[in-house]
C-alpha cells in the first residue's frame, strides 16, 4: 500500500471511530415529555446526538442485566433510585463522580451512601379524583386504603415493572413490619381496579374518572392536576417513603466519553430546569443551584419515613419483595 492509501485509511478509521463515539443512547425512565426534551436540548449544548426509549424503572434494569455482555445502552436517565442502587452493586452500572457532585443536595446523597448519582426525589402519595369518590369520605390512612367501600377504585401501578409500586410496597412494609405490611397490601389489592406497568399511569385513570384513588408519586398527582384533571395530592397520615431517582452510566457503554458528557450536562442547573419547563415534571431536583419548579411538592410539608435505601434496594430483598407480591397477593382473585 502507498503512503498515500495508508494514510488515507488512516484518516478513514478515525473519522469512522469518532464519529461511532459521538452518540448517546439512553434509558430514560421519567415523563416522556422530559425524555423527548433533553436530546434536542444536549445537542444543541454539545454537538452530540442522543436517542432514547422511555422504559420503567424496573424494566430498565431487566434491560441492562440482559444486555450485560454486550450493552446496548450508554446511560440511564431517571426511574426510582433501588434499581440504580442494584445495577451498581451487580456492576452493571459504573458509578463515577461527576464535577458537579458538591452542587448535588448532601441529604440526597447520603442517604444513598453515595452509591449512586441522585437526579431528582419525590414522595409517594394519594392522588384523588373527589367527584369519582363522590359521597365517600376522602382516604386519610394507608389502612383506609383497604376499606371494602373503595373497591374498584384504586389503582397502582404493577411492582413487577414499575419502581413506584416496588416503592410503595417497600414504604408499606417499613411502615407497617412484614405481616401487618402485608396485609395492608392484599387490602389495598382487593381494592385495585387496575394494575398499571408505568408509575404515572393511574393518575391518567383518576383524572379521566376511570378510578377514584391513585397510589403514585405525588409530583405525578400535581402534574395530571396542572393539566386540568380534578385531582387533589396529599400523603397518607402514617408518612410515605419517598424515591431518588438516579442517573447512571452503563457498565461497559459503546459510547463512554459522551454517556459522560451526558451526565455532567443533565446535572446542571439549566438542564435541570428542562423538567418542570415541559409542564410534566416536578420533582426535587438534586442540584443545589437548580430553581425548583414551584409545583414541586416541598418535603418539609411532608410526613416522610426514614426510608431504608441500603435494604430496600439489595437484590435479595427486591427479589423477595416481588416474588411474596406475586405468589400470594396478585393471585387472589377480586
Ligand atoms: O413520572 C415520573 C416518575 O414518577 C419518576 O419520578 C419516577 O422515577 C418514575 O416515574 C418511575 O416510573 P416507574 O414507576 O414507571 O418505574
Amino acid at each position: 500500500m502507498t503512503r498515500i492509501a495508508l494514510a488515507l485509511v488512516l484518516a478513514l478509521t478515525l473519522v469512522a471511530g469518532s464519529a461511532s463515539a459521538e452518540r448517546v443512547n439512553l434509558l430514560c425512565s421519567p415523563d416522556l415529555a422530559w425524555c423527548e426534551a433533553l436530546g434536542p436540548a444536549f445537542t444543541e449544548a454539545t454537538g452530540i446526538p442522543l436517542e432514547f426509549i422511555r422504559v420503567s424503572s424496573l424494566d430498565a434494569l431487566a434491560r441492562i442485566r440482559a444486555e450485560a455482555a454486550n450493552p446496548v445502552f450508554d446511560a440511564w436517565f431517571g426511574g426510582t433510585g433501588d434499581p440504580h442502587l442494584i445495577a451498581m452493586r451487580e456492576g452493571v452500572a459504573e458509578m463515577f463522580i461527576p464535577t458537579v457532585w458538591d452542587d448535588l443536595i448532601p441529604e440526597l446523597k447520603s442517604v444513598i451512601n453515595e452509591e449512586y448519582i441522585p437526579l431528582y426525589a419525590g414522595a409517594i402519595g394519594f392522588v384523588v379524583n373527589e367527584e369519582v369518590l363522590g359521597d365517600l369520605p376522602l382516604p386519610r390512612t394507608w389502612r383506609d386504603l383497604t376499606d371494602p367501600m373503595y373497591r374498584g377504585l384504586v389503582g397502582m401501578p404493577d411492582p413487577t415493572s414499575s419502581g413506584t409500586a416496588y416503592t410503595t410496597l417497600a414504604t408499606l412494609l417499613q411502615i407497617f413490619g412484614e405481616e401487618e405490611g402485608w396485609e395492608i397490601v392484599e387490602g389495598i389489592h382487593m381494592n385495585v381496579a387496575q394494575y398499571t406497568s408505568s408509575g404515572a399511569a393511574p393518575g391518567q385513570l383518576a383524572g379521566r374518572g376511570e378510578i377514584g384513588i391513585a397510589v403514585q408519586f405525588m409530583h405525578d398527582g400535581v402534574k395530571f392536576a396542572a393539566q386540568g384533571f380534578p385531582l387533589t395530592t396529599y400523603a397518607p397520615e402514617e408518612g410515605v417513603g419517598y424515591e431518588i431517582g438516579g442517573i447512571s452510566l452503563i457498565a461497559n457503554a459503546p459510547n463512554r466519553d459522551a454517556a459522560i458528557q451526558f451526565i455532567e450536562w443533565a446535572l446542571t442547573p439549566e438542564a435541570q430546569a428542562i423538567a418542570g419547563e415541559q409542564g410534566e415534571s416536578f420533582q426535587i431536583q438534586s442540584n443545589m443551584n437548580t430553581v425548583q419548579h414551584p409545583l414541586a411538592p416541598n418535603f418539609d410539608e411532608i410526613n416522610l419515613i426514614d426510608y431504608d435505601f441500603d435494604r430496600w434496594g439489595d437484590p435479595a430483598v427486591r427479589e423477595e419483595v416481588l416474588n411474596t407480591w406475586l405468589n400470594e397477593i396478585f393471585i387472589i382473585p377480586r
